[in-house]
């Protein structure tokens, strides 16, 4: 049956309160550089945008984790697939997430960058669904709590589709209320 996507949240309403996380982590760190650390592929549009909003002086990095496979749910296996390029040791870090789900993916990644003797380490979502958490994950900048749906688009996609749409929508399947 095809999946048809359903606007949950639009363009304007991510890109105020994009503003608004950018104006708070300007506050909270106003010395740089803050290192903004997004993991692919899923933060990139989040990144490209809050970067912008943030005032103090920040460098942009990336790092790759794979836990999904093509399904909806995670794989519960963790590991880095693209490291990062830098040392982050005595640098604040801000990772760069688009969505908490279970929680698996950042405690593990929390515990692989604390590794590394960063100045501070803090996480940034866009989207957070509490309701689905296994592993409890202290999460500084949220940017939206959303229900347990499957939600697409700004980065977020499934199966590789719907990662280019401006609004973030629930997929639904045809015909379905
Ligand atoms: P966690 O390890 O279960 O917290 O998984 C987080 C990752 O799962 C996110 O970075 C997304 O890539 C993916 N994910 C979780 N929920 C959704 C969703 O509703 N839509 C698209 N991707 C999702
Ligand atoms: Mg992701």
């Amino acid at each position: 049956m095809a999946l048809v996507p359903r606007v949950f949240l639009t363009a304007d309403q991510i890109q105020k309160r994009v503003r608004e996380m950018g104006d708070q982590i300007s506050t909270d760190f106003p010395q740089g550089p803050i290192y903004l650390i997004a993991i692919l592929k899923g933060a990139f549009m989040f990144l490209a945008d809050l970067s912008r909003a943030i005032r103090t002086p920040s460098r942009v990095e990336f790092i790759g984790i794979s836990s999904y496979g093509r399904g909806k749910t995670t794989s519960g296996q963790v590991k880095v697939t693209k490291d990062l390029d830098v040392s982050i040791e005595g640098h604040h870090v801000l990772i760069v997430e688009d969505i908490v789900d279970s929680g698996v993916t950042l405690t593990y990644l929390m515990n692989v960058l604390k590794q590394r003797r960063p100045k501070s380490l803090n996480i940034a979502t866009l989207l957070d669904k509490p309701e689905r958490r296994l592993r409890p994950v202290d999460v500084a900048y949220v940017g939206f709590k959303i229900p347990d749906e499957f939600v697409v688009g700004y980065g977020l996609d499934f199966a590789e589709d719907y990662r280019n749409l401006g609004d973030i929508c629930v997929l639904h399947e045809e015909g379905q209320k």
